[in-house]
């Protein structure tokens, strides 16, 4: 953690961009935003404002667009959280770089550190912060190092950490060093930002300033990172909070090979690993085998089912004997027994598969 007054504290504002649709995430983003889907039991976002209130930040601005409504509702003014949250929500989406451009007039600082609502992260933040100041950067990016950058923003750094380019996704990247979706503004480089219309911080905000010569710093470490963005990651970093392989300060001590929640029902004889979540008042049938599963609160599995690396939306029902295997159900739907569902599968809200309607093999 930064030892600056200066850097943390009241100069320093978080703003978290929350406003976007989450399509690769649905259907369990129709129903809630991305950064609300619970992981550990937890809207994903109070695993990040905890982390933000842990390095000593107390004012927060959400981004919002999508569904706006529903932060508000859930984390208020952010007391319980000893933060202060400010919400600004934009009618029509501005993207990334015009989200955090419209958050302007609520920005209390100098010094804004910005976050994508969507990453689970485990950085020390404190120095993140101490780059941006020793370094006197306009702006700084928190760069990881990934094994297969070609998914990701790349950016290469020189010998003294600064960055020389910003390449978004391509096919032969230069360096293995990746943006992590976390960034330091000075605030006269968030009032360049265009007002009043869409603008990406990765595709326009980032490309000009460093064409224009900005100082742009890169923060290089190997902490943590997962970009929760796909079902395969929500899955696998949920999985990680679980079994303490990601860093949460809104869990503290909760650690294992699987997580059960209050006033959830596990029969005896039902297998539970790979940092499985069963959800408040989720119930799970004897001898069910659930392997890297996520159940939202009020879903069920059935005696003998099977369900691997897969979420089951809220108040969704596998029936007995049903083989679910890296997929995604719904809230509500139904599928019935000795269904299987595999590989990438994905069950809208409310839809009923009858007794054995969906098999990959002639067997019943
Ligand atoms: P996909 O539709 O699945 O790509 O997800 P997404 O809409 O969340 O987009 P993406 O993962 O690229 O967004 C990165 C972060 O920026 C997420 O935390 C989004 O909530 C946020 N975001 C994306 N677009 C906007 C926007 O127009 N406004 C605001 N305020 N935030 C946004």
């Amino acid at each position: 953690m930064a030892d600056d007054p200066l850097v943390v504290g009241n100069s320093t504002d978080a703003v978290i961009l929350v406003g976007g649709q989450g399509t690769r995430l649905r259907p369990l983003t129709l129903s809630a935003p991305k950064p609300m889907l619970p992981v550990a039991g937890l809207p994903f976002l109070q695993h990040l404002l905890a982390r933000i209130a842990e390095a000593g930040i107390t004012h927060v601005v959400l981004a919002t667009s999508f569904k706006a409504e529903v932060f508000e509702q859930h984390f208020g003014d952010g007391a319980d959280l000893g933060l202060e949250l400010d919400y600004v929500t934009e009618t029509e989406p501005l993207g990334t770089g015009g989200g955090i451009r419209n958050v302007l007039p609520k920005l209390r600082g100098d010094t804004i550190m910005v976050f994508n609502g969507d990453v689970l992260g485990g950085a020390d933040l404190g120095a993140v912060l101490d780059t941006h100041a020793s370094s006197r950067a306009d702006v700084t990016l928190h760069l990881v190092r990934v094994s297969d950058p070609r998914a990701f923003g790349c950016v290469p750094t020189d010998e003294s950490g600064r960055v020389t380019e910003f390449l978004e996704k391509t096919e032969d990247p230069p360096t293995d060093q990746i943006n992590a979706g976390c960034y330091v503004f000075r605030r006269e480089y968030i009032e360049k930002i265009p007002g009043g219309r869409a603008v990406s911080v990765e595709r326009e905000v980032f490309p000009v300033l460093l064409a224009e010569g900005a100082h742009v710093q890169g923060h290089v470490d190997n902490s943590y990172w997962r970009d929760m963005g796909t079902p395969e990651d929500f899955i696998r970093g949920s999985a990680d909070v679980v079994r303490g392989i990601a860093p949460s300060p809104a869990l503290p001590g909760q650690r294992g090979e699987f997580l059960v929640h209050s006033g959830a029902g596990v029969a005896p004889g039902a297998l539970l690993i790979g940092g499985t979540v069963v959800g408040r008042g989720a119930e799970v049938g004897a001898g069910a085998r659930l392997d890297g599963a996520v159940l939202f609160d009020g879903a069920r599995v059935e005696a003998g089912a099977t369900v691997e690396r897969s979420i089951i939306g809220f108040g969704a029902r596998i029936g007995p004997r049903a083989l679910v295997r890296d997929a995604v159900i719904g809230d509500g739907a139904n599928i019935g027994a000795r269904c299987e569902l595999l590989n990438g599968a994905r069950v809208w809200p409310g839809v009923d598969l009858p007794d054995g309607g969906l098999r990959f093999s002639s067997d019943v």
